[in-house]
């Protein structure tokens, strides 16, 4: 037997609701919040995420899915959507015809990590990205979305965390002073952070190590070093949410594993999931359309994991799931009246009843059987007094009543 890929899932029948109720749930909230979807391919030039998502990060350094094709060219499947939405936007012109772009997407990802309950290597985000505004009230509707999109499917509970990395100036000024103070105690750092200490020190405030996070408590803090228009941006945002009633924690050591941010980042997380309680995060990446050689736009957007998604639900029992279970199974009492069964589900089908028969030519029990079993809610049964009479017995399976109804309007019937 071939066993799927470690870290892979299929997706089997009986689950398949609760992903589709996540799923259309989230399409219906982005389009009430103006938000409209954008597909691209699965895979891009390796280059996209290469320079999108930074050469230091443990993303593009370690956890890529990169393959050269039968054309010799570098191709990666996507960890990640920002920078091929980035690439498209760019590539499509969508900023020339609407300055002020709303997007969202869904889709399956992949990252060579570690596989734990909550971390795979085909995984599956949503996301939502809002282009051509600098404006804190852009990164407040990011968050005001999410929310929503949380309330929606019945997260009501999570914290939110968040922070700013200020301007490139900012940043840039912050990063120097960390490095000058992680230099005097370099010896005492773990190798992780030694290591990152030369590629990309401001992931070293991520340390889970107990030694770094003792050595990190004196370590200077991004949000001393913002300069006046990165704080007014930052104290506009966290008013805004305020005032729409979010509740937040500012975390001065949050800093995310991509190298496209600044000013504001933010973090959702759920205590229904162990260690890898992340279940969203996103900011503000103010150069990458220009890195991508675009006309220099700022952008805000967030992705949300689903399968953490339907953990959380699943955790605190609130898992729904959309019914497309059949309303109507009809049961033929003698194999030589199929094509009349035939028939009948095609009228009711037109009707938008969802409605299944059998294929097997089995006995009348063993259909009633099988009507039960895939959750029918009425039975339809099509025998030769029926079709002479030119009534059909209908019976509710919730109720066990049985009755009559014509042939020629059967469709009409109400199998909700
Ligand atoms: P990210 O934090 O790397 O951000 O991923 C977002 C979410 O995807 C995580 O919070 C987690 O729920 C889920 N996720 C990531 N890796 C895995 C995995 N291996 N298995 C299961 N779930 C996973 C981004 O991807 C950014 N593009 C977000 C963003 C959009 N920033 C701005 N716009």
């Amino acid at each position: 037997m071939i066993q799927a890929v470690r870290g892979t899932k299929d997706i089997l029948p009986d689950t398949i609701g609760y992903w589709d109720f996540v799923e259309s749930t989230f399409r219906k909230v982005s389009h009430l919040f103006g938000y409209k979807e954008l597909r691209t391919p699965i895979f891009e030039k390796t280059e996209v995420f290469s320079r999108g998502i930074g050469d230091a990060t443990d993303i593009v350094n370690k956890e890529m899915y990169t393959f050269t094709d039968k054309g010799d060219e570098s191709l990666t499947l996507r960890p990640e959507m920002t920078a091929a939405l980035v690439r498209s936007v760019v590539q499509n012109s969508l900023l020339r015809e609407s300055p002020l772009l709303r997007l969202w997407y869904f889709g399956p990802f992949f990252r060579f990590e570690r596989p734990q309950k909550g971390r795979l290597r085909q995984f599956h985000q949503y996301g939502a990205e809002c282009l051509g505004s600098a404006n804190p009230e852009a990164d407040a509707e990011m968050i005001l979305l999410a929310d929503s999109l949380f309330k929606s499917v019945g997260i009501s509970e999570y914290n939110l965390f968040i922070n700013s990395l200020g301007s490139n100036e900012s940043r840039k000024k912050y990063i120097d002073e960390l490095v000058y103070y992680l230099k005097s105690v370099k010896d005492k750092l773990s190798e992780e952070s030694k290591n990152r200490l030369e590629t990309n020190p401001l992931r070293i405030l991520d340390s889970k190590n107990e030694n770094d996070l003792t050595l990190l408590q004196e370590a200077p803090v991004i949000l001393d070093f913002l300069d006046d228009g990165s704080r007014n941006h930052f104290e506009d945002v966290k008013r805004l949410i305020a005032e729409a009633g979010i509740d937040y924690t500012l975390n001065p050591r949050l800093v995310r594993g991509l190298d496209y941010y600044n000013h504001t980042v933010f973090e959702f997380q759920s205590s229904a999931l162990g260690a890898q309680d992340s279940f969203g995060g996103g900011g503000r990446y103010n150069n990458l359309i220009e890195q991508f050689g675009g006309t220099p736009t700022s952008a805000v957007g967030f992705a949300l994991g689903i399968e953490r998604i339907l953990l959380i639900l699943e955790r605190t029992d609130k898992l729904q799931e959309s019914d497309s279970s059949p309303q109507v199974y009809i049961v033929t009492a003698n194999p030589e009246l199929i094509s009349h069964s035939i028939s009948i589900a095609g009228k009711m089908r037109s009707k938008n009843i969802r409605t299944v028969m059998d294929l097997q030519k089995r006995s009348i029990k063993s259909q009633m059987k099988e009507a039960n079993k895939v959750g029918a809610k009425y039975v339809v049964i099509v025998g030769e007094d029926e079709i002479s009479e030119g009534t059909l017995t209908v019976k509710n399976m919730q109720t066990s009543e049985q009755f009559k109804q014509p042939i020629t309007s059967i469709e009409n019937f109400n199998f909700e």
